[in-house]
């Protein structure tokens, strides 16, 4: 079976603990002998992840969704709201599915991905404001050899979801991203994500990948 990627760097693996008891494979969905491979021995299938892109050229031209959200650059008053949304933000994913990671080393995970956001300068949290107050984040990884940018988390305070706070803070990024030279952005999301996958679409990403999780434990 092919390995196409580890799941965590090592500030990950940290906050999840004794969870590399765990063999994760991540196969190419079109792959179907290694699927085999794996459901042979016992994997379950936990998720499929979405690979999309899109080209930066156009963002000056994308409408910038609802005036009353302008966007900002994290700053230190957020820490602590930002963390609280990342910890309740992302249980439709793979970990919170898969019951082998306890829930409360899952929160620790989503709170290490945000910090790593805040703190590594290469990174930027950009923040949408609604009447004065944060209602999200977009964790935007540094830009690759292939001049790429990378949304790494992205959510929207419940109370805001649903009235295109997500378009204005992807545009955005997107803008932010093309003014640091980047060519192209990718996504990636979780196929059971419906809602970040229209979100992705209505901002013109096109599929490009799909993978499926496998994961197996062995305590
Ligand atoms: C995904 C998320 C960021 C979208 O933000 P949002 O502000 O609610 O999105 P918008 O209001 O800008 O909507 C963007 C598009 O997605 C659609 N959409 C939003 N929520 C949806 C839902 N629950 N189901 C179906 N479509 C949805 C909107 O209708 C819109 O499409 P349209 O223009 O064709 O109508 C938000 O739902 C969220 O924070 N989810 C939890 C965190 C998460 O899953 N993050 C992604 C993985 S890291």
């Amino acid at each position: 079976m092919k390995v196409l990627e580890h799941l965590l760097d090592e500030d990950q693996v940290e906050a999840v603990g004794d969870a590399a008891e765990r063999v994760v494979e991540l196969v190419d969905a079109g792959d179907v002998d290694s699927a085999q491979v794996a459901l042979d021995h016992d994997f379950h299938v936990v998720d499929l992840r979405v690979i999309a892109r899109r080209s930066l050229e156009d963002v000056a031209q994308l409408p910038e969704g609802p005036k009353a959200v302008a966007v900002r650059e994290a700053a230190e008053e957020d820490w602590d709201y930002l963390v609280g949304l990342a910890t309740r933000s992302h249980y439709a994913s793979r970990f919170y599915l898969d019951r082998g990671f306890p829930r409360d080393r899952c929160d620790a995970l989503y709170q290490a991905w945000m910090e790593r956001g805040l703190r590594d300068p290469s990174r930027t949290v950009h923040v949408p404001v609604v009447e004065g107050e944060p209602a999200g984040y977009h964790v935007l990884a540094p830009l690759d050899d292939a001049r790429e940018g990378h949304g790494e988390l992205v959510a929207i305070d419940e109370r805001h979801r649903g009235r295109g706070v997500g378009v204005a803070l992807e545009v955005s990024s997107m803008r932010l991203l093309a003014g640091r030279g980047a060519l192209t952005q990718r996504t990636t999301s979780s196929a059971r994500n419906l809602a970040a996958s229209r979100l992705h679409e209505r901002l013109g990403f096109l599929t490009e990948k799909i993978e499926v999780w496998h994961h197996k434990w062995y305590r």
